[in-house]
Order: C-alpha cells, then sequence, then structure tokens
C-alpha cells in the first residue's frame, strides 16, 4: 500500500530504491495527496507556516562552461552579457535589506572576470554593511581555497547542484572538459569547510531516468544537504537541448513531497523554474513542502539577460517589488512570507 510507504518514509526518513520509484512513478492521486499531506505536515512541525524569502542577485551571466542545458552557456551567441559591479551588487541588496529580506544570495555563472578578489570583496562589503544578513553563494566550482577564503570573508552558506549522480546522464549533460568528480568534491570540500550546502538536480533533463532520480535521492540521503534546489528542466532556445520537452511539474512536486520527508530539517525552495511552468508554482510548492522561495532582487534591466531556460520567471511574485503578491498568494493557503535569516537548524 502507497500510504504505507509514505508513513514508512517519514518515520525512517528513507526507503528501499523500489519504494521511492512506486511513489514516484504512481497515479493514485490518492497516494500522491497523502504524499503532500505529510510532507506539509512535517515542514509545519518545522517551520510553521512561514514560508523563508531569500533576496536572489544574479551577479554575472557570463560563464566559462558550456552544460548543454544552460542558456548562459559560453556556445550561446546570442546572450547579451553582464556582470555587475562590487558597488551594484551592495546597492542591490540594500533595497533588499529595506524591503526586509535577511538571506542574500549571490549567484553567476563562473565568470573569470570575477575572481577571488571580486567575490571576497563583495562578501567583506556585504559582511560589513548587513551583519544582520546571511550570505549565499552560487557561483560554480571554485579551487577549496577561494571557498576558504569567501567563508572567512562572511559568507554561509553555498548552493551548488550536482545536477545529476550518475556517471553517464552527467556525460550526456556536460561536454568532457567538465567532470561529475570535481563537482562532488567541491560539495564535499563546502561541506567541511563550515558552509550550509545546498545541491539538487533538474527533473526531467534530457536522458533522466527514474532510477538517475532514486540515485540522486540516495546520493542526498547519504550527502545530507542543508539545502535542496529541485525544478523542472525547462528548454532553451539557443542550446543544444532547444527541442526537449520541459520536465514534469507532478513529478517535480512528488519529489519535492519525498524530499522533505528524508530531509524535515531543510530549506527547500518552491524554485523559478517552478513558477516558470505553473502559475501557482509557489503554492503548489509550498503544499507539497517547499518552505523557501527565492524572489528576484537582480537590476531590472538586467533580468531578462540573465536567461537560464525559456521564459525564465523574474517579475510579480518572483521579484523582490512583488512580495506584496507573494504573501496574497501565501495567504490564500494559509501560510506567510517570514523574513527572518532561516538559518539550518538540526
Ligand atoms: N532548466 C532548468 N534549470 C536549469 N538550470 C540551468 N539550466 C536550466 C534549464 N534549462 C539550473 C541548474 C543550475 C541552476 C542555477 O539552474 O540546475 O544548477
Amino acid at each position: 500500500m502507497l500510504r504505507q510507504l509514505v508513513d514508512r518514509l517519514e518515520k525512517e526518513q528513507a526507503l528501499p530504491p523500489a519504494g521511492l520509484v512506486s511513489l514516484l512513478q504512481t497515479d493514485d492521486e490518492d497516494a500522491v495527496a497523502y504524499l503532500a499531506y505529510r510532507a506539509r505536515m512535517v515542514a509545519q512541525s518545522r517551520f510553521g507556516r512561514g514560508v523563508y524569502v531569500r533576496g536572489l542577485v544574479e551577479i554575472s551571466n557570463v560563464c566559462r562552461n558550456n552544460c548543454y542545458y544552460c542558456g548562459i552557456r559560453r556556445g550561446n551567441a546570442t546572450a547579451v552579457r553582464y556582470r555587475l559591479g562590487v558597488e551594484d551588487i551592495v546597492a542591490c541588496c540594500r533595497e533588499g535589506h529595506r524591503a526586509g529580506f535577511r538571506t542574500f544570495v549571490l549567484q553567476g555563472g563562473e565568470d573569470p572576470a570575477q575572481d577571488e578578489e571580486f567575490v571576497a570583496r563583495v562578501v567583506t562589503a556585504l559582511h560589513k554593511e548587513f551583519p544582520d544578513s546571511a550570505i549565499t553563494l552560487s557561483l560554480g566550482e571554485k579551487p577549496q581555497a577561494s571557498y576558504e577564503r569567501f567563508f572567512r570573508a562572511g559568507a554561509n552558506r553555498y548552493l551548488l547542484r550536482h545536477e545529476t549522480f550518475g556517471e553517464s546522464h552527467y556525460r550526456l549533460l556536460h561536454p568532457e572538459e567538465m567532470s561529475r568528480k570535481a563537482r562532488l568534491q567541491c560539495l564535499y570540500a563546502l561541506k567541511r569547510i563550515g558552509y550550509q550546502v545546498g545541491t539538487g538536480i533538474m527533473v526531467g533533463s534530457p536522458g533522466q531516468t527514474l532510477q538517475n532520480v532514486v540515485d540522486d535521492l540516495l546520493f542526498m540521503s547519504h550527502f545530507r544537504p542543508q539545502m535542496i534546489g529541485v525544478g523542472p528542466f525547462v528548454p532553451h532556445r539557443a542550446t543544444p537541448f532547444a527541442d526537449e520537452l520541459p520536465g514534469s511539474v507532478s513529478l517535480t512536486l512528488r519529489l519535492l513531497s519525498v524530499l522533505r520527508l528524508m530531509h524535515p530539517a531543510s530549506l527547500i525552495p518552491a524554485t523559478t523554474a517552478l513558477s516558470t511552468l505553473s502559475d501557482d508554482g509557489h503554492v503548489l510548492g509550498v503544499l507539497a513542502g517547499a518552505n523557501v522561495v527565492m524572489p528576484n532582487l537582480s537590476p531590472i534591466n538586467k533580468r531578462a539577460c540573465y536567461e537560464l531556460y525559456n521564459r525564465k520567471a523574474a517579475w510579480g511574485a518572483e521579484s523582490a517589488e512583488g512580495l506584496a503578491i507573494l504573501q496574497k498568494q501565501l495567504e490564500t493557503v494559509g501560510y506567510h512570507v517570514d523574513y527572518s535569516r532561516g538559518d539550518y537548524k538540526e
């Protein structure tokens, strides 16, 4: 019985692979509803009905990598490139701080011009001006010494999705010069240094099998990330995957619920990609067990340039100006925005 699998998953925070497969592929609507119900009860017991907000600043769309799925890959000659300077970034965060944000997420491509020195300067400046706020970095793979320097400068958290745990699936998504091993080494280094670490995957990326997803779940069970980012794959017109289908919203929601039951204390966002595919993505994500939303704080005239995939949401409830809209949407299901910095608590 599927309900019993849900109960067992909640109690043991684990299931044999076959049980995970059953929950992810069932089309029994009652079972899926029960899975989501237990996931949001677990989230509520930790976080109440509050949803943490994180201000997202996209600091550069220049990237040395060429991932087949990503719209800012270096091979996309149609992308209009930009990079923000230290003062631009601080100004975005200042505006965010005034709006109530107490976590800033600096995300960018692996831009060689934003070197270790640059990032350390940004983190130092933010830490000095906003000592009450958490600083999250999402800047890809860096030498361990750089991660250490950013941490000493005041960064607290790092987001780096593993994208897929399977070696052959990894090869399907990335060119030869990138490696799954390097990615995993970065993740373990970040943990060792003391960051709260986030990892995760795209749902429905080309070539992904249910077995891949189960392997991702088992990897995350072993790695114990403090944050878990899972959103649907969305094609981008100027990538090799332009003609692929988007990932499934319903599988994404189930996966959020399963992850919540496996990681009761983790910070799990209702992602931008989910909102891009579904107008009520935030609400659906929260009702499936997510407890974080990351509204866009990037300069308005740059937002359209940070296009990881087609029609990426960056407006309304997906933006810092739209916090009131987000609050209204959450209120319709009895939730509210929580402005506290929301560190991971065991
Ligand atoms: N669809 C969905 N998510 C994507 N990302 C990159 N490209 C896409 C896409 N086409 C995700 C990756 C990356 C994060 C910043 O955005 O998982 O880690």
